[in-house]
C-alpha cells in the first residue's frame, strides 16, 4: 500500500511540464498574501500536484475547493472551485466515490448531506468557521421557542445540526431572493448578525415588510474591515470600485459599489471596467481574479481567513492516501435527511424565477 511517507518518483520531464502548466496560472498572482510564484517555486510543488492528480484518478476522487483557499490548490489540483452555492451544486451532482473538500468543515458537511454515497473528507478537521461555530442546534431550538411564528432561515455557514432545524437554507448568492419570497413576515435568520442587518436594509429598499431577528454570530474576517479605508482609497484612486461580501458590516456594504457572494464579486470585477478595485473580502478571491483576469488592478485591503488557510497540498495528498477517522465527515442519517430538506428548499427557490435586488 502507498503511504504518505513514500513519495512517488516523477521524471525530470514530467516535473518540468507540470511546473510550466502551474506557472501559466500562478505567475499572475501578485496579492501580497500569497508567496511569489516563479518557475522554481512551481518546480517545488510540481511533484505534489502530479501525485495528487494521480491519486484522484486512482481513488475515484473529486476535489472541490472554495475560492478562498491557496491558488496552488485551485489551479494545481481542484476539479471545481467556486462559492458555497456552486460547490453545493457540484457536490449534489458528483457521482464520485470520494470528495475531498478543500474549504471549511461546514462546506464538507453540506457536501455529505447532498452526496451521502460519497466518502467526504477534509484536509484539516480544525478548519472551522466563526459563524458556523457560533450556534448549536440546541441553542437554535431554544430561539425557535421564542418566535414560533417565524420562518427559520439558516445561512449555509452553519452546522448540519442547525440546518436540520431550519425551514430553508440560503447562501450569499440567493439570500435576498429567498427571504423576499417567504410568506412569513417574521424571519429568524441565523447565525450571522451582520448579514441579518444587510437583509433588513435590502428588504426596506425593496419595500418588502419583514422583521428580521438574528442570533449573534459574525465572520471574524468580514467584520474586521474599517470603513475609513474606503473613503481614503476613493480619495487616492479616482474611479475605484469597492466590492464587499454581505458578511461585512452595513458601514462597509453601504459604501460599496457591489455587494455579493464570492462568485458574484468575481463576476462583477471581471465584467466591470474600472482602473482599480478594492476587495473587502478574503485575499484568496483577489488571487483568483488576478489569475483569471490579469489586467485588473487591485488596491490592497483584503484579509486572510485562518480556517481556509489550514488547507494545503500536503494535507490533501495525505488525506487522499489514507484519511484519519476525524477527517472523514459522518452524519446521523435522520439528521442528514432533515438538513437536506432545508437545502433542497433553497435549490427550489434559488433555481426558480429570477429576483435579484440591486448589487446581488
Ligand atoms: P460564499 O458563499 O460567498 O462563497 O461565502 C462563503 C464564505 O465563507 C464567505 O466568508
Ligand atoms: Fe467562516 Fe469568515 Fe472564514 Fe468564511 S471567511 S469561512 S465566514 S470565518
Amino acid at each position: 500500500m502507498v503511504s504518505a511517507a513514500e513519495p512517488r518518483n516523477y521524471s525530470d520531464d514530467q516535473i518540468e511540464a507540470e511546473a510550466n502548466r502551474l506557472l501559466t496560472k500562478l505567475m499572475h498572482v501578485e496579492c501580497e498574501a500569497s508567496r511569489s510564484w516563479n518557475i522554481e517555486a512551481c518546480r517545488e510543488i510540481a511533484p505534489l500536484t502530479l501525485e495528487i492528480n494521480d491519486l484522484k484518478r486512482e481513488k475515484g476522487a473529486v476535489i472541490l475547493a472554495h475560492s478562498y483557499v491557496e491558488p496552488e490548490i485551485i489551479y494545481g489540483v481542484a476539479d471545481f472551485a467556486g462559492d458555497s452555492y456552486m460547490l453545493s451544486l457540484k457536490a449534489k451532482e458528483a457521482a464520485a466515490e470520494r470528495i475531498v473538500f478543500s474549504g471549511v468543515v461546514f462546506m464538507a458537511e453540506t457536501a455529505k448531506i447532498l452526496s451521502p454515497q460519497a466518502e467526504v473528507v477534509v484536509p484539516d478537521r480544525g478548519s472551522g468557521c466563526s459563524l458556523a461555530d457560533s450556534l448549536t442546534g440546541e441553542q437554535l431550538r431554544e430561539l425557535k421557542k421564542q418566535y414560533p411564528d417565524a420562518a427559520v432561515v439558516c445561512y449555509i455557514n452553519s452546522t448540519a445540526e442547525v440546518k436540520a432545524e431550519c425551514d430553508v437554507c440560503v447562501t450569499s448568492s440567493n439570500v435576498y431572493k429567498i427571504v423576499a419570497s417567504l410568506p412569513q413576515q417574521r424571519i429568524l435568520f441565523v447565525p450571522d448578525r451582520l448579514m441579518a442587518e444587510n437583509i433588513r436594509t435590502e428588504m426596506r429598499k425593496l419595500g418588502i415588510d419583514k422583521e428580521i431577528i438574528s442570533s449573534d454570530g459574525t465572520c471574524i474576517v468580514h467584520d474586521e474591515f474599517d470603513p475609513a479605508i474606503i473613503s481614503e482609497a476613493r480619495g487616492k484612486f479616482p474611479g475605484l470600485k469597492v466590492v464587499s461580501h454581505p458578511e461585512c458590516t452595513l458601514d462597509i456594504t453601504s459604501k460599496s459599489d457591489y455587494v455579493g457572494s464570492t462568485g458574484g464579486m468575481m463576476q462583477y470585477v471581471k465584467s466591470t471596467e474600472a482602473p482599480y478595485f478594492m476587495m473587502l473580502t478574503e485575499c484568496g478571491l483577489v488571487e483568483r481574479i488576478e489569475v483569471e483576469a490579469p489586467e485588473k488592478r487591485f488596491i490592497s485591503g483584503c484579509k486572510l481567513c485562518p480556517y481556509m488557510k489550514l488547507n494545503s497540498l500536503e494535507k490533501i495528498r495525505d488525506v487522499l492516501v489514507a484519511p484519519r477517522p476525524e477527517q472523514i465527515v459522518t452524519l446521523d442519517e435522520e439528521l442528514r435527511l432533515k438538513a437536506l430538506r432545508s437545502i433542497d428548499r433553497m435549490f427550489e427557490i434559488a433555481e426558480g424565477a429570477p429576483h435579484q435586488p440591486k448589487g446581488c
